[in-house]
Order: C-alpha cells, then structure tokens, then sequence
C-alpha cells in the first residue's frame, strides 16, 4: 500500500509557486487552495499531505523525518548544513548573499572585521576562507540598521532587489554566494518513498526545464 508524502511548504508567496509546481506534478490538493488559517491540507487520492511552515523552518521538518520533502532556500541549507538530501535547484526565489557596508566604508586589514549578521555561519566560513579576523555580532532582523549605528563595520545579509540597502544608504561589498529555492527530501524516506519523490523530483525538473 502506499504511504502519504508529508511535504512541508514554505509560508508565504514562493510557498504557493511551489505548491503549484507540485499540483502540476501530479500532486494535487485542492483544499489547499481554500482561504482559511489551516496549515495541513490532505488529498487521500494523491496520497499527499502538504503543512505549510514558516520557511526557516522547513529543513528541520525534513531533516527530522516530520516531513519526508520540502522547499528550503539556499541560504538555510548552508547556514544549518542539514542532513538531507538537495534534490533540485527550482530556480525560484533568487537572491544572493553578501557583504554589505556604508558607501564610504573601506576595510583596514590590521583591525578585526565587526559582522552583523542573521547567517553566523555562513560569514564564519566565508571569513576563515579568506584568512580575515572577524567579530560576529548575531542579530534577528533589520541587520542594516548595524553599520548605520556604527555597531559594525559590514553586514552579511541577503540581497534581492536591493531596495533595503538603497533606502538606508549601504551598498553590496562583496558577493559570498547566489541563493535560490531547493527541493530537499528526507534521507531515509529518499528510500521507503523514492517511487514518488523519483516522481516529484522529475516532474518537477521537466517543468524547469520547459
Ligand atoms: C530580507 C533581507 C533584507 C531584504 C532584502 O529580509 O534581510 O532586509 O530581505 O531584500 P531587497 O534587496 O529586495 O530589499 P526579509 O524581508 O526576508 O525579512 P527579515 O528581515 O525578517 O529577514
């Protein structure tokens, strides 16, 4: 008999580009599409159920088996370096990460480097590769506040329009890496469930394509 495929979505506009994706697959669920405060929706015919996330918090649905697939950005999947697998790149969702500072900022390489930063690991790894002494400063949220305020030298943030760094005078530095959503499935259920993640996966990888 086959099992239901638990798939954690991320909340929000990408979440219902990615939901669509999956109807598209073959994977529908029409009650999703019903505007109520659910957050799991189940289809017993498609043998799928979908919860939506908040999309931080995806790779930890998977990697803890509670989902056995999901939508994670790039940006989580190299800051909490879960154990699962990255199946596809869906092209959605781009923006870069990168090191942001004032206009008129210039790094002296004698004084260790203040980063303000939601992503400490990822700045920790970009800085030890480029040899540069670094004091990480940890922040939730409005991180371009920091270098306005002087309580560090740059930031390391991600970068979409650019609007956000514009409107409070900062400019991109340097570019540490191009983000974009990932199909990520659970490492055990990759087995027991492979025939319909097989499915999933290259469906989904024949709509990129077109
Ligand atoms: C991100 C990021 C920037 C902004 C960049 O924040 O932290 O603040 O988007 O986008 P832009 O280049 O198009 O202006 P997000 O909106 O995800 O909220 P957050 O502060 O909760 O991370």
């Amino acid at each position: 008999m086959k099992k239901m495929l638990n798939v954690a979505l991320p909340k929000g506009r990408l979440g219902e580009k990615v939901y669509n994706m999956f109807e598209k697959a073959g994977f529908e669920c029409p009650s999703i599409k019903e505007n109520n405060r659910k957050l799991i929706f189940e289809n017993e015919e498609t043998m799928v159920r979908y919860f939506w996330v908040k999309p931080s918090d995806v790779a930890i649905y998977v990697e803890r088996g509670a989902a056995d697939i999901g939508v994670a950005g790039k940006d989580i999947l190299l800051e909490y370096e879960p154990e699962v697998y990255e199946l596809l790149d869906l092209d959605l969702g781009k923006c870069r990460m990168a090191v942001a500072a004032k206009k008129d900022f210039r790094d002296n390489p004698q004084k260790t480097l203040r980063v303000a930063t939601k992503f400490t690991n990822i700045a920790q790894q970009y800085y030890m590769s480029k040899g540069r002494d670094i004091d990480i400063i940890h922040l939730n949220g409005s991180i371009e506040i920091a270098p306005i305020l002087d309580l560090s030298d740059v930031i390391v943030d991600i970068v979409e329009t650019g609007t956000t760094l514009k409107e409070n005078n900062l400019e991109v530095f340097e570019t540490i890496v191009p983000i974009s959503a990932r199909l990520i499935a659970n490492k055990s259920s990759y087995i027991f469930k492979n025939e319909q993640i097989t499915k999933i996966a290259e469906e989904i990888s024949k709509q990129l394509e077109a």
